[in-house]
């Protein structure tokens, strides 16, 4: 698993700007490679870190050897599936800048700009509801694998991505006591501590996420970070995971769409505007293109 992309587990960077990108209609196959090659010369792994991830059409154009569907949550929620994911860590605005403009130009005419989001870690890696994201996640080899697709299996060695744009109602969730708003997300405020078992409350966003199936935990790899402006703000998701269908496990979970029905409160105050998945394939096969 040496070869997955590092910008996957790289956290040096706290500026981030996130690329969905629709294939232009009758781009040919070499024109998409061509592109592609440009894009990834961009990587320097010190001020620009590039990592790439495809929508089910493209990867069936650059490989034959599996595919997977569109994202969607039977019209659940926003479902905007799009053909290649670029994204851009730096370690500040300066070269995050520039490193997207230089995706934009290497693009050129063969991809169409459906989402471009500058994104930021805020604080001590916290959501912009003030809670610690990302705390939960597997550490070290178990990060790894979580988040890459293991041996036997299709696309060993990448990762499935999944992205959501989520739209925060952040008055109403400061509307709330933080007691309260400990009772949402499932874990406290301040220091993060997880609440036990038996306080966890069953609509909460961890007790819904925390989830084993048939005894198999559903750990996923989660970079998700806060995006906006003073108008319109929330939290980019996005998370890799060694099986698609984990990402539709969880938000199944999240939506009371298995089990016994329970919707995670986070979606009260939280509504994703765009979502799609995608396959980030290993260094190796980047190289080769
Ligand atoms: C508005 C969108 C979201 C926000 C603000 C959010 C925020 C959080 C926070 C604050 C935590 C607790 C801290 C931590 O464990 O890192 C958490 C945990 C978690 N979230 Fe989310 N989340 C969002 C969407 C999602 C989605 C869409 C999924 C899955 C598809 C998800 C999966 C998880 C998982 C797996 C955990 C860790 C549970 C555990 O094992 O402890 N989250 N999230």
């Amino acid at each position: 698993m040496s070869s997955f992309q590092p910008g996957i587990f790289d956290k040096r960077f706290r500026e981030q700007v996130f690329l969905e990108y629709g294939l232009a209609r009758g781009t040919s196959e070499r024109a998409v490679r061509d592109a592609l090659r440009a894009v990834l010369a961009l990587n320097d792994e010190e001020h620009t870190v590039i990592t790439v991830a495809f929508g089910p059409h493209l990867w069936s154009m650059l490989d034959g050897h599996f595919d997977f569907p569109p994202f969607s949550l039977e019209g659940q929620v926003a479902a905007t599936q799009g053909d290649l994911l670029v994204w851009v860590q730096s370690p500040d605005r300066s070269h995050a800048f520039d490193g997207a403009l230089a995706v934009h130009r290497a693009l050129g005419d063969r991809f169409s700009t459906q989402l471009e989001i500058n994104a930021f870690v805020y604080h001590d890696m916290r959501d912009l509801t003030g809670f610690v994201d990302g705390i939960g996640n597997p550490q070290g080899e178990k990060a790894k694998l979580a988040a890459l697709v293991g041996q036997g299996h299709p696309g060993v060695g990448g990762s499935f991505v999944l992205t959501q744009k989520w739209v925060h109602d952040l008055a109403a969730f400061e509307a709330l006591p933080v007691a309260e708003q400990e009772r949402v997300i499932g874990r406290t405020k301040e220091d993060a501590v997880e609440f036990s078992d038996d306080e966890m409350p069953v609509d909460a966003h961890v007790g819904r996420t925390d989830v084993d199936r048939d005894g198999v935990p559903q750990k996923i790899w989660r970079r998700s970070v806060p995006y906006g402006t003073t108008t319109e703000h929330g939290s980019y998701f996005v998370a890799f995971s060694c099986e698609l269908d984990r990402f539709d496990y969880l938000l199944r979970r999240m939506y009371g769409m298995v089990d016994d029905g329970v919707r995670d409160r986070l979606t009260t105050f939280s509504t994703p505007v765009m979502s799609s998945w995608w396959y980030a394939p290993t260094r190796d096969f980047l190289q080769a293109l």
